[in-house]
């Protein structure tokens, strides 16, 4: 693997350096509930502080439409960076606008931090027009002398400040994605196996793609989550009032025979935690996975968990791994009831003898919420649908524009 890392920037003793982050974290009335992002952020802009630069930081938050909300603002997000750093964080109230000029030109001695106001207020950063986006990744390019791109979760966007800034300035690799690359590239190049990976989340339509490339080359391929059902659909089973993608049934299905021919383990649930209704307080019972409408619920009996005897099935299969790979929850692990399944999956990974990696901000946040913590995992990567598509095999612009050779 060759990208361009921090050493091809030469000195910043003295210079400013705008850098892209992804602190994309979630909020819940305006209080940070999951910080790993900005956690992961912090080696590259210690690593830039200690050397004497000026530190720009940019990231987006949420997906506004190219104007302020005040919902998406960054300003919490500064708060918290700024008792990470155990150092001020100033922030400025725009992107590229008089607040952020002031506040850049404003910044004084060495190492000192500024983050801008959410780039996604401005339409430039993701429009779909080439000169739109140059035209703002120009702005950003003015108020400093190098660009670091440290955003992993973003590198999968051609956006202004993942893609176009870092043609317009000396740029390059910061730690957190090159730590992620040698990650997700022992994922790719020869994992030690068995290798199992584990896919959760509810649209099977967002991991199509990710699960035709990987059938090749996993030993077994665990489904759960809301796609789970349309993989029992595509078995003939009812599924209630279950989430379904009824127009992926026959890809589903072409992915079953796909992995019978190649000798691969398409693992679905056996049972499954069915609910009344969607809530804490719904009433819930577990059922086989080929009875959903059998239960009091009937018809309107909503799977909404994998059941005890699936989530011991899948430990095993990921305790007897060398390389495991998990993105997407096992089910609503945000209401206490249907959190089990994603707790037996997260304990399940600690226990890898191997590399056992979490991918993606919903993941991680899961993990964490259940009360696990970092360093008890391989690897908890900050990329969800940046890790997905490494995972395919896709090129990604935001590396590609930084050197990226496999
Ligand atoms: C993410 O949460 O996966 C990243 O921050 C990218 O966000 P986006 O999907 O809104 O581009």
């Amino acid at each position: 693997m060759t990208i361009r890392t921090l050493e091809s920037l030469g000195s910043l003793d003295g210079k400013t350096v705008i850098i892209r982050c992804d602190l994309n974290v979630p909020l819940k009335d305006g209080t940070i509930t999951d910080d790993g992002r900005i956690r992961a952020s912090l080696p590259t802009l210690r690593a830039l502080a200690s050397q004497g630069a000026k530190v720009v930081i940019v990231s987006h938050l949420g997906r506004p439409e190219g104007r302020p909300e005040a919902k998406y603002s960054l300003a919490p997000v500064a708060a918290r960076l700024s008792e990470l750093l155990e150092e001020p964080v100033a922030f400025a109230v725009d992107t590229v606008g008089q607040a952020a000029q002031d506040a850049v030109a404003a910044l004084s001695g060495d190492g000192h931090f500024l983050l801008l106001e959410n780039l996604r207020f401005n339409a430039g950063e993701t429009s779909k027009d080439d000169a739109e986006r140059r035209a703002f990744a120009s702005q950003l390019a003015a108020f400093a002398d190098v660009f670091v791109s440290d955003g992993f979760g973003v590198v999968h966007r051609k956006q202004a400040s993942v893609y176009e800034l870092a043609e317009l300035l000396p740029s390059a690799a910061g730690l957190l994605i090159e730590t992620e690359l040698d990650v997700l590239e022992k994922l790719t190049e020869k994992p030690t196996r068995p290798y199992a990976v584990v896919l959760g989340g509810s649209k099977v339509s967002d991991k199509l793609g990710v699960i035709g490339h990987l059938l090749p080359k996993v030993d077994s391929l665990l489904i759960g989550g809301g796609m789970l059902f349309t993989f029992l659909a595509a078995q003939g089973y009812q599924v209630g009032a279950s989430l379904l993608e009824k127009d992926q049934i026959d890809t589903v299905k072409g992915y079953l025979d796909k992995a019978a021919e190649l000798g691969v383990k398409i693992v679905l649930p056996t049972d499954v935690v069915v609910a009344s209704k969607f809530g804490a307080d719904a009433e819930h019972t577990v059922t086989s996975a080929q009875t959903i409408e059998e239960t009091p619920f009937g018809e309107s009996g909503l799977g909404l968990d994998i059941g005890p005897e699936t989530a011991a099935a899948f430990a095993d299969i990921i305790e007897s791994s060398h390389t495991v790979f998990w993105n997407g929850p096992m089910g609503v692990f945000e209401l206490a009831p249907f959190a089990e399944g994603t707790r037996s999956i997260a304990a399940a990974l600690t226990k890898v003898d191997g590399l056992g990696v979490v991918g993606g901000g919903d993941s991680a946040a899961a993990v964490r919420a259940l009360g696990f913590t970092d360093d008890q995992f391989g690897h908890i990567s900050t990329g969800g649908g940046a890790s997905l598509e490494f995972l395919e095999g896709k090129r990604l612009p935001g590396l590609d524009v930084l050197g990226w050779t496999a």
